[in-house]
């Protein structure tokens, strides 16, 4: 018994070594990047993925800018971040749209590689994932229509409360201000347009989608007064540390070079 499992084993590893050559001559990114002359190629192919080759992204793509459809195109702040770190390690980037709800499960079971959807590094969630280093900040903020009568944050109090389920803005205004005033929607935009048709009073959610979603609807403000600041970090399998630590070395390299400044530049509106 215990010997045909390491005749199994080591069968798959001649399959899986013939695997690997058999792709080294497909993989042009990965050899565009060593002409390049870019130094990570040491890293490349020993990171394990959920598919070779492949960084699958988890990401719900109704939260702009960092990701959205352009089209039948997903793009965004975190695809394009996701993107120069597949460069960097040499895979290629394929990107997953779910429920916000599901990300972090599709990464611990192994469905997805890493979770890259603004998402904001919590201890909670930290039970269940590993967080990378933070590539960006962000901001709960309130939007509620012009003529609203809320004003601060207390004005929220006994107030119907739209938010997108799961996400920060959901648990802290649900600690907040009570479960039952909260209207839990799968996606920011149903909680927005809840909003115009004034199924819900005010709308808790990240500041830059926020912003997005106002400019995109009449009729609808921003209050001044910030209610959470956070830190968006990309999440990924607990098991997988060696795909941790080549993601912190790729978002390092490109914090140090001034390519994550300038992807969030390219997005990021002004408040
Ligand atoms: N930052 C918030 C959180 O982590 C909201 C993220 C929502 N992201 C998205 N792609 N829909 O809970």
């Amino acid at each position: 018994m215990k010997f045909r499992k390491v005749v199994t084993l080591a069968m798959a590893a001649v399959l899986g070594a013939a695997l690997l050559t058999g792709c080294g001559s497909s993989t042009q990114d990965t050899q565009d990047n060593a002409a390049e002359g870019n130094t990570t190629a040491s890293a490349e192919s020993t990171v394990p993925t959920v598919t070779e080759g492949k960084l699958i992204m988890a990401t719900n793509a109704y939260f702009p800018p960092y990701e959205y459809y352009e089209g039948s195109q997903i793009v965004g702040i975190d695809v394009e971040i996701a993107e120069a770190i597949g460069e960097k390690l040499g895979l290629e980037v394929e990107v997953q749209d779910m429920e916000f709800d599901s990300i972090i499960t599709a990464v611990a079971t192994g469905k997805a590689d890493l979770g890259l959807a603004g998402m904001t590094v919590t201890p909670e969630r930290r039970q269940n994932v590993n967080f990378s280093d933070t590539y960006a900040t962000g901001i709960q903020s309130v939007i509620v229509k012009e003529d609203s009568d809320i004003q601060t944050i207390d004005d929220l109090q006994g107030k119907k409360i739209g938010v997108q389920l799961s996400t920060t803005g959901d648990i802290k205004a649900s600690e907040d201000f009570g479960e039952e005033n909260v209207e839990k929607f799968n996606k920011g935009n149903d909680a927005v347009l809840a909003l115009t048709q004034d199924r819900v009073d005010a709308v808790i959610i990240d500041n830059q989608p926020a912003l997005s979603f106002v400019a995109s609807n009449d009729g609808l403000k921003i209050l001044d007064t910030q209610y959470v600041e956070e830190e968006y970090a990309a999440c990924i399998a607990k098991d997988n540390e060696e795909l941790l630590d080549a993601v912190n070395g790729a978002l390092a390299e490109l914090k140090e070079d001034g390519t994550i400044q300038s992807i969030l530049d390219k997005y990021l509106v002004a408040e």
